[in-house]
């Protein structure tokens, strides 16, 4: 991913469709994802997205909100299956074999 970007911006860029049903200017939680490596190559959580994250369904010490957070390193990204649109995103469902 790209440094100095958001998490939604590089997502978007590399074609992975991140839901952001506000755009980007922190009034949902559609773009909430979980950090599974590198967390510390984040920007910092601000006050506004901490705020905004007390509304989302499913945080853990991991949760971001995509559209927040700036890239300054690897990191690697998981988005909740809560969160994925399964009209365009069902490949990002399991699959039932
Ligand atoms: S897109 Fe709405 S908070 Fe990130």
């Amino acid at each position: 991913m790209a440094a100095g970007k958001t998490i939604l911006e590089a997502a978007l860029e590399n074609h992975v469709h991140l839901e952001h049903a506000c755009g980007g200017n922190c009034a949902c939680t559609t773009c909430h994802v979980y950090i599974r490596e590198g967390m510390q190559n984040l920007t910092e959580m601000q006050d506004d997205e901490a705020d905004r994250m007390d509304t989302a369904t499913g945080i853990t010490l991991q949760s971001r909100l995509g559209c927040q957070c700036k890239i300054r390193g690897d990191v690697v990204v998981e988005v909740p299956l809560h969160n994925v649109n399964i009209v365009s995103e069902s490949d990002l469902l399991p699959k039932n074999d």
